[in-house]
């Protein structure tokens, strides 16, 4: 296998090739943005959706976005053409460049550092993601700033550690009594037929798999709140999804101790699966 191209501050390199300075603010205090974007025989699904978080999330951090909207996609669509393959995910980041010496306070002056490449995404057969995965939950004890796409991902490690630990994929978060999202995904609820999912705020990343999966289940008539989730209502839930870019709909069927619904998929994800997967076969055909 041939080794992947990445982009590194304006050069295509082999990926053993691109480096960047021990001095990185990136490197030493995690003093950056990123992204992920799904992309499904070639077609970015909604790349301008992540092109605007990307800007938000660098307005949130005072970080001057470096490239236009034209330069990022000439990027993405450079580097999907050297690494050929079926679905990709493109993973970018920004961070603020390296400074002369390491110091909290910002330089005026430091270019940023930009970096991107592509992965696969392995696809994930039905019959195994009709299984399930099993969670645990955990404190979230992150900052409150979990809107800003931030690569300081250290709490979302240790919080995917404890659950790993308990020999299970993920955990879903909860802070003061109200849950918040995944370690990497947003989370639904579904009970008596009504579909929630916390509202957007600085306790979690405004998903952009939760903004569609929200536009698709109520263009097809279902229930939908976004609505404060107690902790308490994960016990009783018929259903509970995780979403992402990379994961798409996933469904807990155990979690703690609870089993969820018949601890299989439930009859609402399979619906809403196969909407969004039609959703992708268009944007794959479009
Ligand atoms: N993570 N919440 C968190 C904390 C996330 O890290 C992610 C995505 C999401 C879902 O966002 P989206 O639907 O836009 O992918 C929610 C990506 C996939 C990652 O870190 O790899």
């Amino acid at each position: 296998m041939s080794e992947p191209v990445v982009y590194i501050n304006g050069e295509y390199l082999p990926q053993s090739q691109a480096k960047v300075s021990v001095l990185d603010r990136g490197f030493l205090f995690g003093d950056g943005v990123y992204e992920v974007i799904p992309v499904f025989s070639g077609k970015p699904l909604r790349l301008n959706k992540h092109l605007e978080r990307l800007q938000r999330s660098m307005n949130r951090v005072l970080l001057k976005n470096p490239l236009t909207q034209e330069q990022w996609q000439e990027i993405f669509q450079t580097l999907l053409d050297s690494n050929p393959g079926g679905d990709r995910s493109i993973y970018l980041q920004v961070t603020r460049g390296a400074a002369p010496v390491r110091d909290l306070s910002i330089s005026v002056g430091v270019e940023p550092t930009v970096f991107v490449m592509v992965n696969d995404i392995k696809p994930v057969g039905f019959a195994r993601l009709e299984n399930g995965i099993e969670a645990v939950t955990v404190d979230d004890f992150r900052w409150k700033a979990c809107d800003i796409k931030s690569i300081s991902l250290i709490a979302n490690v240790m919080i995917r550690l404890r659950a790993n630990e308990l020999n299970v994929m993920d955990a879903v978060m909860v802070r003061d009594g109200l849950v918040t999202e995944g370690t990497a995904s947003n989370i639904f609820l579904v009970h008596q037929g009504i579909i929630s999912t916390p509202p957007k705020s600085d306790c979690l990343l405004p998903g952009i798999t939760r903004d569609l999966v929200i536009e698709l289940v109520r263009a097809n008539g279902f229930k939908l709140e976004e609505r404060d989730i107690n902790r308490d209502e994960l016990e009783t839930a018929d259903e509970i999804w995780l979403t992402s870019s990379t994961r798409e709909i996933a469904p807990i069927v155990k979690l703690d101790d609870h089993v969820i619904g018949d601890g299989v998929a439930g009859e609402y994800w399979k619906k809403i699966i196969a909407i969004y997967q039609t959703y992708k076969q268009e944007l794959r055909n479009g």
